[in-house]
């Protein structure tokens, strides 16, 4: 394999595992962020996020000389010699005004290493972003001998690394195929089934792929609540579902609705996309709308299994809040669903002690503000008028639920991920409510 010479823009989520990844697959690569205490930091290879094997990566890569980290963009580019052939921009690409995504760091580093790329350089888009961007980034960079090629990201927090090794697909796009070719042939050990397409058609797949993800989601949560008034049971109807090959078993669990860093923001932004194409995406905001409703669902869930009656008052209730983060293995809390239910039991009056595996009281963040938070997952039971399971921690299911049963108020459980096992809860003394069943 032909080593290239890589510069990657951004070592957040996207970034960070860009890069450690393709030295892994043997490419000499340099990272280029703007914060010099981060950069710091990665060369000593203490990576901040919690992402199996990413440090390990890191840690290898350095020790290799094929990844190293440097402060800014210019620098990433100028630190190999004769240049780098390829530059990825791993930059945020926030929820703007009116949720379209807000281009202004990849508009200010265009503008920052402009003057600096060789001619027969290639720029890979890998921030998810709007069609149309790479037209946007081939006019901002006003130089005809420098192409441009969208290859979105398709990882998942948590299993960032094996995500990035093991791709069920790579996907490049670019309006000058020899700019295609040269990136996909990147990724060519990785032995994955590739899409070689337009600039506009690669950046509508990420787009299009996070939307039906969140409308499978919306879909079994939906499909869970008429199980209820029904009398059937989602595990049972999704795993049925399930084996019919076109719909898969993946992304089929019910939940208090999906959120992250991801989903919530993209499926705003394809809504303004189609706004602005003057199409009505009708059933894309049914998937937003049944998520915001699910919120609310849950909530009135508690209400019932707390006060036995529909509408029953919250107020001075004492809930132990099982799970933060917007899902398990991960400590991001952006658009956590838990948070987005917390708030709302908080409005409704509930006082909310929380334990989550990977949030410490002693390390608090801005988006935590309703909550007590104890590092102890019996202290969150301790005289509880019902606990209630938001994220899916594999931890949870062998708690000592006995020492939680004599801990609590009332022995109620809430479980809105169907995660713990019922008749180990009821032995223990618990009243057990999931969703769909
Ligand atoms: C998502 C996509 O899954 C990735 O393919 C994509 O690359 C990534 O967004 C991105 O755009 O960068 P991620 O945000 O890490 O990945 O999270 P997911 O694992 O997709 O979970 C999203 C939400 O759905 C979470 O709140 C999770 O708890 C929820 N979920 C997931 C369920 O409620 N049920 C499920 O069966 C699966």
């Amino acid at each position: 394999m032909f080593a290239r010479r890589i510069a990657v823009v951004g070592t957040g989520y996207v970034g960070l595992t860009t890069g450690a990844c393709l030295a892994s697959l043997g490419h000499r690569v340099v990272c280029g962020d703007v914060d010099p205490q981060k950069i710091e930091r990665l060369r000593r290879a203490e990576v901040d996020i919690l992402e199996p094997g990413l440090a390990e990566l890191v840690a290898e890569g350095l020790a290799a000389g094929r990844l190293s980290f440097v402060v800014g963009a210019k620098t990433a580019i100028a630190e190999h010699e004769d240049g780098a052939e390829i530059v990825y921009l791993c930059v945020p690409t926030p929820m703007g005004v009116g949720g379209v995504a807000d281009l202004a760091v990849v508009e200010s580093v265009i503008d920052e290493i402009r003057g600096l790329l060789k001619p027969g350089t290639v720029i890979v888009n890998k921030s998810t972003v709007p069609v149309g961007t790479s037209q946007r980034t081939i006019e901002l960079l006003n130089r005809s001998d420098v192409s441009v090629v969208s290859n979105p990201e398709f990882l998942r927090e948590g299993t960032a690394v094996e995500d990035f090794l093991n791709p069920d697909r790579v996907v490049v796009g670019s309006d000058e195929q020899d700019a295609a070719e040269r990136v996909s042939a990147l990724y060519a050990r990785l032995g994955a089934p590739t899409v070689l397409t337009d600039a506009a058609s690669a950046e509508l797949v990420k787009y299009a792929a996070n939307c039906f993800l969140a409308m499978k989601l919306s879909y079994v949560n939906a499909m869970a609540e008429l199980c209820e008034r029904l009398g059937a049971n989602i595990a049972d109807v999704t795993e049925g579902m399930g084996y019919d090959r076109r719909i898969g078993q993946a992304f089929l669990s019910p939940g208090p609705g999906w959120g992250g860093s991801c989903l919530p923001k993209d499926t705003s932004a394809m809504l303004q996309v189609a706004d602005a194409a003057d199409f009505e995406f009708r059933l894309l905001r049914a998937t937003i709308d049944t998520n915001e409703r699910q919120r609310q669902r849950i909530v009135e869930k508690i209400r019932f299994a707390v006060t036995g009656k529909r509408g029953g008052s919250l107020s001075h209730m004492r809930l132990g809040i099982f799970g933060l983060t917007f899902k398990a293995n991960t400590d991001d809390l952006r658009d956590s669903p838990a948070l987005a239910v917390a708030a709302l039991l908080r409005q409704a009056g509930a006082e909310l002690v929380a334990y989550d595996p990977a949030v410490r009281s002693d390390n608090l963040r801005p988006e935590i503000s309703s909550v007590t938070v104890v590092d102890d997952p019996y202290l969150a039971g301790k005289e509880a008028d019902a606990l209630v399971i938001l994220t899916e921690w594999p931890e949870f299911r062998t708690l000592d639920w006995s020492k939680l049963a004599s801990a609590v108020r009332s022995p109620v459980v809430v479980d809105t991920r169907n995660l713990l096992d019922k008749d180990t809860l009821r032995r223990a003394g618990f009243t057990w409510t999931g969703l769909g069943r």
